[in-house]
């Protein structure tokens, strides 16, 4: 078990004699089930809170700190020092993944390799970017030199789902930027942020980043009552995030980042490669158990081929393999919330009860640490399902005869990120593609929905998101555009 008692304020690794958190996997090492200890890490409280966000406003000290002040040079220097540190922590940071929230061996790989890109990524556009930035423009008679500055102090909340990758999304651009923060991490996940305090440590100046541990509503909350968190930079749910934006007390002066929840459809066409339509709605739907924002949380098929990919969907879910993480070709894995298979059980109940069926033969299969994809079909407007975000292993199916079936869904519906479109003809789909293109941000054809490659935006409408985020995107929403200007008198 990893057991530690730090955490990170103004440059000094701290020791908690306080409470601990305990912290548990939900697979088991022994035959009989059992959820495995792992360790602990320290549950802090308001004073620790409100340490950290002092640090980091006087790290910042109203834009005049040394960080925000930096050269260009420097700064990228602690991130490439930074990034350097991290990259040896592989073995240990993947095994933690793996074991904190389930993640397969593959996915885990990615989630750390992707992460350190993200960071080598964000290093390059951050040098173009200063070179956008010290352009001179002149017009009428005006000389402006314009520039790109940071927004203040970030209290940075990332998600359980990528606990390395989509924090370090947040955090990376932010600091580079010139921003300070305060960091806590999820709750599941959160162990394996522990090998890299003192990469934190060493490579950023004191008070730059901080690092804390504990509840959300006890750390969180007094720093936004405060008013002093100028960034509000969340991956996560938006009750969480309402939550918290209402604590400030200048609430109109935040700037929210925020990645929020979505329920991306399929739409399948009758003219459609069905067998390709199988295997990017298996990935889309349950990769990671549909554990991501951007899962395919519900699919649309034409009545035309209904039967035939229901046949082949069906099969294809019930054929998948189940095992921890580290097993070869375990695509579906132990669940980290504990209360998860109960809350997709509740799911089907209400479906079933609304005249749903579970159309696969495993569906629904109970396991300590996990529930079979339940395949429900036909799922009608008043179920739970097809209104909440189940981000789990479920699929809702909806079939259709006219298009304007799924569009007047998603144009109801309270979500706008991703859709995928399973067709032949492009060119004829493009009247299609246009509208799809106008209720969410990302149009997939032929494929499954997904935030990668990460140059790409990664945003959505409504209460999806607020603020891009991408190597490229999150560079600028993390600052703000100023300039010097010369009257040419
Ligand atoms: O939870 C939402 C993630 O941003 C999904 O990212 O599509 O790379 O799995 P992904």
């Amino acid at each position: 078990p990893i057991e530690s008692n730090r955490y990170l304020i103004n440059g000094e690794l701290l020791s908690w004699k306080g409470k601990m958190a305990k912290v548990y996997s939900s697979i088991s090492s022994t035959d009989s089930y059992q959820p495995t200890y792992l360790g602990s890490v320290p549950e802090l409280e308001e004073q620790q809170a409100n340490d950290s966000l002092e640090a980091a406003l006087e790290a910042y000290d109203q834009g005049k700190g040394k960080w925000p002040t930096m050269r260009v040079k420097e700064r990228i220097a602690c991130m490439q020092k930074f990034v350097k540190l991290m990259e040896a922590k592989r073995e240990l940071t993947v095994k933690l993944i793996m074991w904190e929230i389930g993640k397969n061996l593959p996915d885990a790989e990615k989630e750390f390799d992707r992460t350190v890109q993200y960071i080598y990524d964000t290093i390059e556009d951050y040098k173009n970017l200063d070179r956008d930035a010290a352009k001179f423009e002149k017009n009428e008679g005006v000389v402006a030199h314009i520039r790109r500055g940071p927004l203040g102090v970030v209290l940075c909340l990332g998600p359980y789902n990528y606990p390395l990758n989509e924090t370090f999304a947040l955090l990376i651009p932010a600091l580079i930027m010139g921003n300070t923060a305060v960091f806590k991490p999820a709750k599941f996940g959160v162990l394996l942020i522990t090998p890299l305090l003192e990469a934190f440590q060493e490579s950023f100046p004191k008070g730059v980043v901080n690092i804390v541990f504990g509840r959300g509503r006890v750390l969180a909350s007094p720093m936004m009552k405060t008013g002093k968190v100028d960034v509000l930079a969340l991956i996560g749910n938006s009750k969480s995030a309402n939550a918290l934006i209402d604590q400030h007390p200048k609430s109109n002066r935040l700037r929210l980042i925020l990645g929020l929840e979505a329920k991306n459809p399929a739409i399948i066409l009758p003219h459609a490669d069905l067998d390709l339509a199988v295997k990017e709605c298996i990935a889309g739907s349950l990769s990671f158990n549909g554990q991501r924002c951007t899962a395919l949380k519900i699919i649309y098929v034409h009545e035309a081929i209904r039967t035939a990919f229901l046949e082949k969907f069906t099969a294809a879910v019930d054929a998948l393999k189940f095992g921890n993480p580290w097993d070869e070709g375990a695509f579906l894995t132990p669940l980290p919330e504990p209360n998860k298979p109960q809350y997709i059980q509740e799911l089907i109940d209400d479906a079933l009860a609304k005249g749903g069926k579970i159309i696969n033969k495993k569906g629904g299969r109970l396991m300590d640490n996990y529930i079979w994809p339940p395949v429900l079909y036909p799922v009608t407007k008043d179920m739970r399902i097809y209104e909440e975000e189940q981000f789990g292993p479920a699929i809702p199916i909806r079939s259709f005869t006219d298009i304007n079936t799924p569009l007047n869904d998603m144009a109801d519906s309270n979500y706008g990120q991703q859709v995928s479109l399973f067709g032949k003809d492009i060119k004829e789909l493009s009247p299609l593609i246009d509208a799809l293109a106008n209720l969410v941000c990302r149009v997939n054809l032929n494929s499954s929905c997904q935030r990668g490659p990460d140059v790409y935006p990664f945003t959505g409408r409504k209460d999806s998101a607020k603020a891009t985020l991408s190597v490229h995107d999150a560079l600028r929403s993390f600052s703000i555009r100023t300039f010097v200007a010369l009257k040419d008198n």
